[in-house]
C-alpha cells in the first residue's frame, strides 16, 4: 500500500524505497528480464568478467535483491556475499545458494578493508545518499580492492539517446505496469533512471570519493554502464 503521507516523504528515503523493493519482490526476477529483454544475463556476466575475481578472494554484492547477480560472481570461485536492506527481495531469492545479509549500504557491518571487490547492480541510482554510500564502499574494500557497479546511464549516438528518453519515459512505465505489480514502482523506474547523472558526472562523483584509476564501460550502446574504481 502507498502511505497516505507518501507525497511528502523524500523520494529515494531508505523506508519508502526497501518498502516498495518489498512489494515488487515476488514479480521481480521475470519482470526485471523482460523490462530489458532478456539482456540481464549477459549484463550480470560483464560484470563478473570485470570484476575478474579468484577463487578465494572476498567479494560483497550491494543491492543483491533476490541473489541472481550474487550467484553469477560466485561462479568465480571467490567468496562471494550479497547484502540487501529489502527483506522481501531477499526472501524472494528461494534455494539460491549463496550467503545474504539484511544491510543498508549506508551503514555495512564489515569491518573496514574486509572485500577484495565490492559491487552493484542496478542499486547504487536508488540510494539517497550516492556520496556517503561510495564512501562507505570504499571503506569496507581492501587496500588495492576494486569496485565495479553496473547501473543505468546515458546512450552515446544522440539517435539512440533520444528514442530511449522516450521509451523509459512513455514505454516503459506500460510495460512495467503488464509485467509487475506496483504503480509506484513503474513510476519510480522511469524517473530514476532519467534523473540518473551520464557516465562522466557519475565518474566524476567517484573520483572524488577517493578512487583512483576510475574509468567505465559502456553496454547497450550506453543505456547501462559499468563504472569501476580502485582503492
Ligand atoms: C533494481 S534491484 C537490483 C537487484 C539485483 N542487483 C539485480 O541486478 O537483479 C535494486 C536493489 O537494491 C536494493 N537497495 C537499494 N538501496 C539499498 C541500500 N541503501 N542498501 C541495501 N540495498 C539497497 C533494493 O532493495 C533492491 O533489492
Amino acid at each position: 500500500m502507498i502511505e497516505a503521507n507518501e507525497a511528502n516523504t523524500p523520494r529515494k528515503e531508505p523506508g519508502r524505497i526497501a518498502a516498495m523493493f518489498d512489494r515488487v519482490a515476488p514479480n521481480y526476477d521475470r519482470a526485471n528480464t523482460v523490462m530489458v529483454a532478456g539482456q540481464d544475463k549477459r549484463w550480470r556476466r560483464a560484470v563478473r568478467e570485470a570484476l575478474s575475481l579468484q577463487p578465494g578472494e572476498r567479494c560483497l554484492d550491494l543491492g543483491a535483491g533476490t541473489g541472481v547477480s550474487t550467484v553469477e560472481l560466485a561462479k568465480s570461485g571467490a567468496d562471494v556475499i550479497g547484502a540487501d536492506f529489502s527483506l522481501g527481495m531477499l526472501q524472494a531469492h528461494r534455494d539460491r545458494q549463496v550467503p545474504l545479509v539484511n544491510a543498508d549500504a549506508l551503514h555495512l557491518p564489515f569491518d573496514d578493508n574486509t572485500f577484495n571487490a565490492v559491487t552493484g547492480s542496478f542499486f547504487i541510482r536508488n540510494v539517497d545518499d550516492l556520496d556517503a554510500c561510495l564512501t562507505e564502499i570504499l571503506r569496507v574494500l581492501a587496500p588495492g580492492g576494486r569496485m565495479v557497479l553496473c547501473e543505468v546511464s546515458t546512450p552515446v549516438w544522440k539517435p539512440y539517446r533520444k528514442a530511449h528518453g522516450v521509451f523509459v519515459k512513455h514505454v516503459l512505465p506500460k510495460v512495467a505496469g503488464r509485467v509487475g505489480s506496483d504503480p509506484d514502482a513503474y513510476r519510480y523506474l522511469s524517473e530514476s533512471t532519467l534523473e540518473w547523472p551520464d557516465q562522466a558526472a557519475f565518474a566524476d562523483r567517484i573520483v572524488k570519493a577517493g578512487y583512483r584509476k576510475v574509468a567505465w564501460r559502456n553496454l547497450a550502446g550506453g543505456a547501462v554502464a559499468m563504472h569501476r574504481g580502485f582503492k
